[in-house]
């Protein structure tokens, strides 16, 4: 008898075909809205295994709803939004997709990076809202980027993508992470530093650390204070690595220059989040990975991922290999 799956969000065709040859499948059609949570908690009652997205709160309460399921396997590397200690205290392993979105993430946070420095979306709007009258010597006059410091809070993968990145804009890199990576040194040049000396020397700050307990507000009020004036903040980790109400204040007061932030506390980010009214953000919607071939990669590796776990296989990564023992 063919094994069953729940997968929360509507996923690629080719996706959902391969999942149906090997599953009974029954999948949330929505595009634009998550499974609601009780729908959730009905679905997982009759599951072997769940193909989930970072929109699904997956808790022990939800878990414990789980009786017959084995296997999680979410389309995304950070997995704060798992009680990973739950399901591993069920045998449930689960399951995220590194490395594939690596290059894609990178991309993303360059691009934020050079959009808060020189303005981009500022420009653009101004342009638009037909404010353009004259090419004038210091209007919208941004940060240069070519031979400024870069500093990277959390030294994984999408960091050291993001380093390699600065070589080509002759940047300074130092990094912070929870362990040093001389190897990563050697390939990028890489400074390592304390915390404390890479927020005051930095002209931009990347925070790339998954969400922990750890690393909650790891930029907060102190943090923001030692930064330069003249700095930018770029977040494509996790809203809650940022403390936002300190951010709002350091923007605000100009103890900082400017953020990019593709990633809130809450998602989607309120209307009337005081964060939304400052032209020195860039507030973008959770997109990291967000290009076609990444979302079908990550999806693909997902899919196998759930495919190897059921059918008895060690999936490539396992969050919680403790369940294998
Ligand atoms: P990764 O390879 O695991 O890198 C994370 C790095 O953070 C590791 O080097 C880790 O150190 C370090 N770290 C962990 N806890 C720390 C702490 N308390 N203090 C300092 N450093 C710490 O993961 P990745 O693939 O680069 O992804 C990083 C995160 O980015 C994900 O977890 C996810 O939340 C986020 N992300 C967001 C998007 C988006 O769409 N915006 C897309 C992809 C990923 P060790 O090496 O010593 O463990
Ligand atoms: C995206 O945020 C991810 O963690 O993959
Ligand atoms: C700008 O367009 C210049 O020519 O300097």
């Amino acid at each position: 008898m063919k094994a069953r799956i729940y997968i929360t969000r509507k996923l690629p065709d080719e996706v959902v075909r391969g999942l149906q040859e090997q599953f009974h499948v029954t999948m949330w059609e929505k595009v634009d809205i998550p499974v609601p949570y009780e729908i959730l908690e009905k679905e997982i009652q009759h599951v072997d295994g769940l193909f989930s997205m970072l929109t699904e709160t997956i808790d022990e309460k939800l878990l414990q709803k789980a009786k017959k399921l084995k296997v999680i396997s979410t389309m995304a590397v950070g997995y704060n939004n798992i009680d990973i200690a739950a399901a591993s205290k069920q045998r449930i392993m689960v399951t995220h997709t590194p490395g594939v979105l690596t290059e894609t993430t990178a991309d993303l946070t360059f691009a934020l990076l050079m959009a808060a420095a020189r303005r981009v979306i500022e420009a653009s709007d101004y342009v638009r809202k037909g404010s353009w009258k004259t090419w004038s010597p210091m209007l919208l006059t941004g940060q240069d980027i070519y031979g400024s410091t870069l500093g990277i809070i959390g030294f994984g993968q999408i960091g050291q993508a993001l380093a390699r990145r600065a070589a080509g804009f002759n940047m300074k890199v130092l990094y912070y992470s929870r362990s040093r990576k001389e190897h990563a040194e050697k390939e990028t040049g890489a400074i390592y530093t304390d915390l404390e000396s890479l927020l005051k020397e930095s002209d931009f700050v990347s925070v790339l650390t998954p969400l922990t307990a750890e690393t909650k507000h790891i930029i907060d009020e102190k943090e923001l204070a030692l930064m330069k004036k003249t700095a930018i903040l770029i977040n494509t980790a996790r809203g809650e690595v940022v403390n936002e109400t300190a951010l709002y204040q350091a923007l605000q007061n100009g103890e900082i220059l400017a953020a990019g932030l593709d990633v809130f506390q809450e998602e989607p980010i309120s209307m009337d989040h005081p964060l939304l009214t400052l032209p020195n953000v860039v507030a973008l919607p959770h997109i990291g990975s967000a290009s076609v071939k990444t979302r079908l990669a990550m999806a693909h590796l997902a899919a196998q991922q759930l495919i190897d776990g059921l059918h008895g296989k060690r999936p490539e990564n396992t969050v919680n290999p403790i369940v294998f023992e």
